[in-house]
This record gives C-alpha cells, sequence and structure tokens, in this order.
C-alpha cells in the first residue's frame, strides 16, 4: 500500500503515519523556524521526575559532509579492507537528508528515577519529533546505525561515552511515495489478565 500521511485529522494522522526511507530523501528540509517549532513540540514529553534527560545535535548544510569526513577515517580505521565505495557512503551517511538531530540520550544514575525511564523518554522525544514534522508536511527515519554505538564517531559527534545515542532523525521529504510496511496484528499481542 502506498499512500501519503494523511494529515487531515489528528486520527487519521495517527493511523496513517509512515517512516520515509533516508536512502530516497531529498529537500527542502525544516526551516530554522520550524525545527525550533519541533523540539519545543518534541520536550513535551513524559518525563517522570521532570529531569529533561536528552539533548539535541543539528547537523545540516556543510556540517554534514564535515561529519562525514570523521565518519570516514573512522570507518577506514574500523575496516581497512573497505574500499573507495564503502568509505564514500559512510562519509555521504548524513547527505542523505537537508537535516539530520541527533537526539542524546543523557540518562544518568538517580535516586529516584531508574535510567531505563529516562532512557524510554528519550525514545519518545524521537517519535515525538517524527510526528511533529511530519504533521509540518515533512517525512522523517528514525535511524540508528553504527555511528551511534561506535565511541570515536559518537565523540566526533561531541556525544560523551556515557550518554547514548537515542536515535538519528533523518528529515526531509521523500523522493519516492512513502510505502506501508505490514503492521503487527494487535489481537495476538493483547491479552486479558484472568481470562
Ligand atoms: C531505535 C531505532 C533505531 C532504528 N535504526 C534504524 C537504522 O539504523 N536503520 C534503518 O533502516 N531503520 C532503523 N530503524 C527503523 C526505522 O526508523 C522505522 O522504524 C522503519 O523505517 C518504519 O517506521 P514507521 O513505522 O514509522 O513507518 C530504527 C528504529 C528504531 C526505533
Amino acid at each position: 500500500m502506498t499512500q501519503l500521511n494523511d494529515t487531515s485529522s489528528l486520527l487519521s494522522f495517527l493511523k496513517t503515519r509512515k517512516s520515509a526511507s533516508a536512502k530516497a530523501m531529498t529537500g527542502p528540509g525544516p526551516t530554522p523556524a520550524q525545527l525550533h517549532e519541533i523540539f519545543n513540540i518534541a520536550v513535551r514529553v513524559p518525563d517522570h521526575g521532570k529531569l529533561s534527560p536528552w539533548r539535541f545535535i543539528v547537523f545540516e548544510a556543510a556540517a554534514r559532509a564535515k561529519i562525514g569526513e570523521a565518519f570516514r577515517s573512522r570507518w577506514q580505521a574500523l575496516h581497512p579492507e573497505h574500499g573507495e565505495d564503502s568509505l564514500n557512503f559512510q562519509a555521504g551517511l548524513f547527505m542523505r537528508a537537508p537535516v539530520v538531530v541527533a537526539v542524546v540520550s543523557t540518562a544518568a544514575q538517580h535516586p529516584k528515577i531508574p535510567m531505563w525511564e529516562q532512557q524510554m523518554s528519550g525514545a519518545a522525544v524521537c517519535f515525538t519529533m517524527e510526528l511533529a514534522a511530519q504533521a509540518l508536511g515533512f517525512d522523517v527515519q528514525w535511524q540508528t546505525d553504527w555511528v551511534a554505538y561506535d565511541d570515536v564517531a559518537k565523540a566526533a559527534m561531541g556525544i560523551k561515552n556515557a550518554e547514548q545515542v537515542a536515535g538519528l532523525i533523518y528529515l526531509g521529504k521523500s523522493a519516492v511515495p512513502l510505502e506501508d510496511r505490514p503492521r503487527p496484528d494487535v489481537t495476538s499481542l493483547v491479552t486479558q489478565w484472568g481470562a
């Protein structure tokens, strides 16, 4: 099934929204004002203890190619056997969309709030960002990829070892029609306790 995200009503949007693929993304991306709006919506997530255990790093314009050079050299160090095509792909990771946002979980030990709950709040930030961007008419994809888990790539992005990449959110416009994926059958996921 190929269709747009139907933003005509809140319910129809929630029932039809789907991600794009970073592989087939183009511009335009959100303007600085739209990105500000997206962030303001994203931080309205449930957050046990009101810790705001997340932050954002924006990669746009020339910054995308610049970080790509760091990804290239790290990939080369990790995989010296890989050729130029592979290196170019890694260098171009963030060039695939006009705007890429790293949502960073800053979850840390806390006397009352488990880290797991802080991390889940970070996931909620990622998804709420996606909803906000889609509601504004953009297409998105939530990725992580190897750069989210590699300490050298993380350091190049300005992310500390103790922080986690909750998501790399690619924002732009899909160059191809969106395709939905099969969705889970909820009846197989729901049980009635005591039945
Ligand atoms: C934490 C997380 C990390 C993900 N990382 C990737 C990734 O690195 N590459 C990828 O192709 N999809 C990744 N995905 C999957 C896509 O973002 C997305 O779930 C999929 O394209 C379908 O999304 P939709 O249900 O919004 O249509 C990830 C999803 C999550 C929740």
